[in-house]
């Protein structure tokens, strides 16, 4: 006769050692359990294949060789400001996913913002999100080949794509001319990011001012509406001993 799912959960309740912590007691229990697990797998090879998607379409991987091997582990603190740094960046791995604020690293060059927005990223894919920094004209770039007749991706796709990875970190931000078409790129991106909870980080090495100078005041509003400002405000660590670049 076969066993009823009741009896097979009391034989597992009767194997397990006494200080095993069951995740599950009962049969609703098991699955609930067995749903929640089938939910989570999904989950992450929907956003494994967003990831592998948007390398193909980028013609890279979601980091940077040069930026590769930082980590939150072998980034140096000499000082308060580089701890309170690190801990956002941390802070936010930690708390990815319960809220759709960005982040803004804002400061002097060689200050270490690609070192703490790439380990970011390394972290969620790590995790099993999606995630690439690129830079805004690199972003520029992507999207003016896409008007090629001939471009085997269409604008529309990947705007779809680039608001469908977990994470994008926008570097270099403030550098560009500001022209119209720019600017509406940028605008249209955080826009429909945050619209799908998606949140976006931007590296840059200007003032908040000067940043709503250059992107426009609608931007800088999405982009701080419930994420972090974290100012650089140290001296350059490139060029110093055990650094990379
Ligand atoms: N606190 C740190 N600990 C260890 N390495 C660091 C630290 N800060 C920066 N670096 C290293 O210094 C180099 C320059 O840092 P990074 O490229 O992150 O600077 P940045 O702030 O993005 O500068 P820029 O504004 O010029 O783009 C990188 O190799 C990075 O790994
Ligand atoms: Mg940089």
């Amino acid at each position: 006769m076969m066993a009823s799912q009741t009896d097979v959960m009391a034989r597992l309740m009767a194997l397990k050692p006494a200080h095993v912590k069951p995740l599950f007691s009962t049969v609703e229990g098991w699955k609930k359990f067995q749903a929640e697990e089938a939910m989570k797998s999904n989950q992450q090879l929907t956003d494994r294949n967003r990831q592998a998607r948007m390398e193909k379409i980028i013609g890279r991987s979601g980091i940077q060789p040069m930026h590769q091997k930082c980590s939150f582990s072998n980034y140096s603190v000499e000082c308060p400001e580089q701890q309170a740094a690190l801990d956002a960046a941390k802070g936010f791995v930690a708390s990815f996913g319960k809220s759709h604020g960005g982040f803004v690293f804002s400061g002097n060059c060689g200050t270490g913002k690609n070192h703490l927005g790439s380990a970011i990223a390394k972290n969620l894919i790590k995790r099993g999100h999606s995630a690439m920094v690129m830079t805004v004209s690199e972003l520029f770039e992507n999207h003016r080949a896409t008007f090629s007749k001939d471009s085997p991706v269409k604008e529309a796709g990947l705007l779809r794509d680039l608001c469908n990875i977990d994470l994008l970190v926008l570097d270099e931000v403030g550098l560009q001319k500001g022209s119209e078409y720019e600017i509406n790129l940028l605008t249209n991106i955080v826009d429909r990011r945050q619209l799908q909870l998606k949140p976006t980080g931007m590296l840059t090495n200007k003032n908040f001012d000067e940043m709503v100078a250059m992107i426009g005041e609608r931007i800088m509003d999405r982009q701080t509406d419930g994420g972090i400002w974290v100012p650089f405000t140290w001296s350059s660590m490139r060029g110093r001993k055990g650094m990379k670049s």
